[in-house]
Formats: structure tokens, C-alpha cells, sequence
């Protein structure tokens, strides 16, 4: 029997609360494929860092470097800046392991509302493939003249060639299964260098894909597409900061960002990929057991099909999908009074028999 070994990383806030009920779906659904897990646990988190001064220990990256996969929560809480607990602990993995790919998709499902006017099920159904490793989210920069009138703060982007070719050749992939329909984002009217040379990117990486519908907006209008026209989508592809706000924008037009899944994918598979919800740590609402679960499971199934495990992976979206549609244990965020425990239970319980 293939058994799969996840360090598992719940972080912060809410993280501690989806995270175990994932995992009881994840240990379900295993019989489904035959396999079984071996789980890691890591006590990385901003709690950590109150008592040792660190998100993770000075070896952390090497823990886990050899791991089929991570599985993690969320990072941040208030008590830590946020920039610090960031680049102590998610950013570090997502760029130590080339997880080049933040692929989050964004899709209606029945029995959810969409905050548009006559959305039908199945009529928004498209992926952000955001740029993880680089872009605007860089460490470059510094302040001059502290404390004086003159005072100034820098920040560079980097955007290099490798970088934006390989995320775009993976929008392209992806879209080949699909309805081969890419679209960039961009604002090469505003800014001179790097997005203008992500356009150049783009077009140079579209000839490779003849027969594919490509297309590119603004970022400033990109977002009212996404509001008033997201039928049009089919792969987005984006730099680290557009792609970010692209992925919480879609999910709130499908719904809700509590049941948005995301995965940091190294697609060569040279180091473990990390599979979180696209969510936070959500501090309003933590320790009270009424976080929906359905993002950090659905990241579960993007994890197993990640591993080949395509058909447990298809088993728990479809689990997912009926207890969405049935409606009768669904959480505050999505209209209903159920708890992360009671949501997470419907869901098990809809899984094949073989798996229950
Ligand atoms: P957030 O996603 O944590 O919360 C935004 C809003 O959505 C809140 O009202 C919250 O209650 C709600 N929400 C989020 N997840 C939910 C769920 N599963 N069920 C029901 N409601 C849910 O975003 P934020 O408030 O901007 O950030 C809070 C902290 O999380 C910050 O420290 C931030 O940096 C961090 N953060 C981490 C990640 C990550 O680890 N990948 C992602 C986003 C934010
Ligand atoms: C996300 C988050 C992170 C990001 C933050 C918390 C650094 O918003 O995973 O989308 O911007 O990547
Ligand atoms: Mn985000």
C-alpha cells in the first residue's frame, strides 16, 4: 500500500480549526484509493514565534524538503506584523521549493449564491494561475533619510524571463485541457518596464500554443470583468500581486473565500508542493468553530491529485459539490448554522460507501 507522508502545517488562527477536519476527510477518503497517509505535524506559527522569537526553527526547510507534500492552513495573526510572520514561514516554502505555480480555482457550484444577478451553476468556471516565486513580492528595498522630512521607502520588482515563461507555459497546459482560452493579466499602460516585458513574455510564449484564444486587460478592468463578465474566463494568468487580488476577487463572486482551495505547485516535482486554502487565519471568527471547512478540504483533493491520486481526489469535489447543493449543513458564511464540525461530517458522509 502507497502511503504518502505530509507534514502538515495548521499555522494560525482558523488553520487549527480546518486543518484536523480535513485530514479526518483526507483519512476517509483513503480507503477509497487504497493508500494511506503519515502525518507530520509542525507547531510553525505565530504562537511559536511569541515563544521562541522564530516562525520555524532554523532548520525548518530541510524538515520537510523530503516530504510527498505539505499541507497547510493559514499564517498571520495579529500580535506578529504580518510581513514578518510571512516571510518567516509561507514565502520561505513557497520559493525554497520552486512552488513557481499558486493555482486556484474559481468555480460556481450548485446551492451556492453568487453576489451576481442570475448566475447559474457551472456558468463561472475558470483557474488563476498566479506567478508565486517573484513579481512585485520581493525583499528589495529599503528606506532613506528615517524620521526626516525627506524620508523614503523603495521596493523593486523583479520579474525575469525564466520566471514569467514557466507560469506561463503552465496557464497554456493547463488551458490545453480545457477550453485553450488564456488571458493575462497586465498594466503595461502604467508601468514601463516589468509589464510591458510580461506582455513581451506573453505574446512570445502564445506562439507556442497556435489555435489558442489568447486575450489581455488591465488589471483595473480585468476586475470589473471579473464582476460583470466572469463567463469569459477560462485560464488567467497573472504576476504575483495581480494574482493574488485576482484570487480573492474570484471566489467572492462564486460565493464565498471559505471554500476556495489553492495549491503551490512545483510542477517538475523536484521538491514537495504546499496545498492551502486561499483564505487566512480569518482572526474574527477563530476559536469559535464556525470556519468553513470546505476550502482546506477541497485543497486536500488538489493535493491527491497532485500525487495521482485522481480518482479519491474526484471523489471528495464530488462529495463537496453534493452537500453544497443539498444545503442543510452548510456554514454561516454560505447562508446556513452549521459548524466547521458538522459541515465537515456531511461531507464524510457523502463519500462513496467504500469510504464512509
Ligand atoms: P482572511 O481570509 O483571514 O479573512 C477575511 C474574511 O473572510 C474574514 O471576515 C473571515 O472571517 C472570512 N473568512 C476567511 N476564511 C473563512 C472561512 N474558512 N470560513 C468563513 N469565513 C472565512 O483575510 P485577512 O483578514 O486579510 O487576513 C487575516 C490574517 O491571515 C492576516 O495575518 C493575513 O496576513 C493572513 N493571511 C494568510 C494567508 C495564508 O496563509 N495563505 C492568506 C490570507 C491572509
Ligand atoms: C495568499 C495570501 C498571502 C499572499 C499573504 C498572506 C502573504 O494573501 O496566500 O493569497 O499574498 O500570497
Ligand atoms: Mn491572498
Amino acid at each position: 500500500m502507497t502511503t504518502y507522508s505530509i507534514a502538515v502545517i495548521p499555522g494560525d488562527g482558523i488553520g487549527n480549526e480546518v486543518v484536523p477536519e480535513a485530514q479526518r476527510v483526507l483519512e476517509a477518503a483513503s480507503r477509497i484509493g487504497g493508500f494511506s497517509f503519515d502525518w507530520t505535524h509542525y507547531d510553525w506559527s505565530c504562537e511559536r514565534f511569541a515563544k521562541t522569537g522564530a516562525m520555524m526553527p532554523a532548520d525548518g526547510l530541510d524538515q520537510i524538503r523530503g516530504k510527498d507534500s505539505i499541507f497547510l492552513g493559514a499564517v498571520g495573526f495579529p500580535g506578529v506584523p504580518d510581513h514578518v510572520s510571512l516571510w518567516g514561514l509561507l514565502i520561505p516554502i513557497r520559493r525554497s521549493f520552486q512552488q513557481y505555480v499558486n493555482l486556484r480555482p474559481v468555480k460556481l457550484l450548485a446551492g451556492v449564491e453568487s453576489p451576481l444577478k442570475g448566475r447559474e451553476a457551472g456558468s463561472i468556471d475558470f483557474y488563476v494561475v498566479r506567478e508565486n516565486n517573484e513579481g512585485e513580492y520581493s525583499s528589495i528595498g529599503g528606506r532613506l533619510y528615517e524620521g526626516l522630512e525627506d524620508e523614503l521607502v523603495m521596493q523593486q520588482s523583479i520579474f525575469t524571463r525564466r520566471g514569467c515563461d514557466r507560469v506561463m507555459r503552465y496557464a497554456f497546459e493547463l488551458a490545453k485541457g480545457r477550453k485553450q482560452h488564456v488571458t493575462s493579466a497586465t498594466k503595461s499602460n502604467g508601468i514601463s518596464h516589468t509589464m510591458p516585458y510580461w506582455d513581451e513574455r506573453f505574446a512570445a510564449i502564445s506562439t507556442e500554443y497556435p489555435g489558442f484564444t489568447t486575450d489581455q486587460y488591465h488589471i483595473d478592468i480585468l476586475t470589473a470583468h471579473f464582476v460583470r463578465n466572469p463567463d469569459w474566463f477560462d485560464v488567467v494568468v497573472a504576476s504575483n500581486l495581480f494574482g493574488d487580488i485576482l484570487s480573492d476577487l474570484g471566489p467572492a463572486v462564486v460565493g464565498s473565500i471559505g471554500i476556495a482551495p489553492g495549491g503551490n505547485i512545483n510542477p517538475e516535482k523536484d521538491y514537495p508542493s504546499m496545498f492551502e486554502p486561499v483564505h487566512g487565519s480569518a482572526p474574527d471568527i477563530a476559536g469559535k468553530g464556525v470556519a468553513n471547512p470546505i476550502g482546506q478540504i477541497w485543497s486536500g483533493a488538489m493535493m491527491l491529485r497532485h500525487l495521482g491520486e485522481e480518482a479519491t481526489a474526484s471523489a471528495i469535489e464530488q462529495a463537496i459539490e453534493d452537500v453544497l447543493a443539498r444545503r442543510d449543513s452548510l456554514t454561516r458564511d454560505l447562508g446556513g448554522t452549521a459548524g466547521t464540525r458538522e459541515l465537515t461530517d456531511a461531507i464524510i458522509g457523502a463519500l462513496p460507501s467504500s469510504a464512509a
